[in-house]
């Protein structure tokens, strides 16, 4: 689907964490620049450490980037609370709150009142296959569930855009299959811009509209592929040699940054490197 107007742009992103890796600074991003229109999905594949969870954390304004900018609808923010809702990679339930009280918790940093802020979550529990389970304990869910109820937080805390960060990366193949399915049901309904991190090439394929391809460190953008597959999508799609077609053309750039990950540090080049 064409997007309508740009939610999101990132414009020539670059990070460097100083007196990182052993003294010295470690480049994670250089040159980033990606945009997301309006109620589009769209993923981010990589090798591990290509800077993905720190484009992430740049994005939702929790880390500083060293140069370049994002803008939200054309303009940079000065406040992203509210706006952006953001389930980092390790992302964890407070274990002393009940389902409900984790749900409400990003509404309720936005100054939402609890009561409005629990009235709000409820509505959404029986959709995210959590209704009955508002006064449980976290520990008393299932891996599918816990990800569910981070993810109705990131849903409530997010009015514009969701940044979701490997989301499915430790559940077991089959509630994986679920939970993309589910997910793609609740983002048709909705039509959230999403963002969304994974090392997955198929279930990026499977759920986006638009997928980045990250280079190894320091993380730049090698390939910015459109999924032009109808939705709503069901799992044979993915025998689809339309679907294959897209794999491979994804699976090479990402081998070949899996291949070379770059380097740790901004020091000179590692032998055999071609950086
Ligand atoms: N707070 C930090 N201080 C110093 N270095 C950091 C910090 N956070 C990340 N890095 C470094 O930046 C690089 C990118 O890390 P990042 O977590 O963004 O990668 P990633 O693509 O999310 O990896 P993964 O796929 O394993 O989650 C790595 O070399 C990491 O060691
Ligand atoms: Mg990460």
């Amino acid at each position: 689907m064409q997007a309508t107007a740009t939610k999101l742009t990132v414009d020539g992103l670059s990070k460097t964490y100083r007196g990182a890796g052993g003294g010295g600074n470690v480049t994670a991003l250089r040159d980033v620049s990606i945009e997301i229109g309006e109620g589009e999905f769209v993923s981010i594949v990589g090798p591990s450490g290509c800077g993905k969870s720190t484009l992430f954390n740049i994005i939702a304004g929790l880390v500083a980037p060293s140069s370049g900018r994002v803008l939200l609808d054309g303009d940079q923010p000065d406040d992203l609370l509210g706006r952006v809702g953001y389930m980092p990679q390790r992302d964890m339930l407070m274990p002393w709150r009940t389902v409900l009280d984790n749900t409400t918790l990003g509404l309720e940093l936005n100054g939402v009142r609890k009561k409005k802020a629990h009235q709000q979550a409820l509505a959404e529990f029986e959709r995210f296959g959590l209704a009955g389970f508002e006064k449980q304990w976290p520990a008393k869910l299932s891996g599918g569930m816990k990800q569910r109820a981070a993810l109705l937080r990131t849903f409530l805390a997010g009015r514009e855009l969701m940044l979701l960060d490997e989301p499915f990366g430790a559940l077991d193949a089959l509630t994986r299959a679920e939970m993309q399915q589910w997910l793609l049901d609740v983002w048709q309904e909705d039509r959230k811009t999403i963002l969304f991190v994974t090392h997955d090439v198929e279930e990026a394929v499977y759920l986006s509209d638009r997928v980045y391809v990250m280079s190894g460190r320091p993380g730049g953008i090698s390939l910015d592929v459109e999924v032009d597959l109808p939705r709503p999508r069901r799992a044979e799609v993915t025998m689809d040699p339309a679907f294959l077609d897209l794999k491979q053309k994804l699976l090479k750039p990402l081998e070949a940054a899996v291949a070379d990950p770059g380097r740790i540090g901004d020091g000179p080049a590692a032998p055999g490197s071609n950086r």
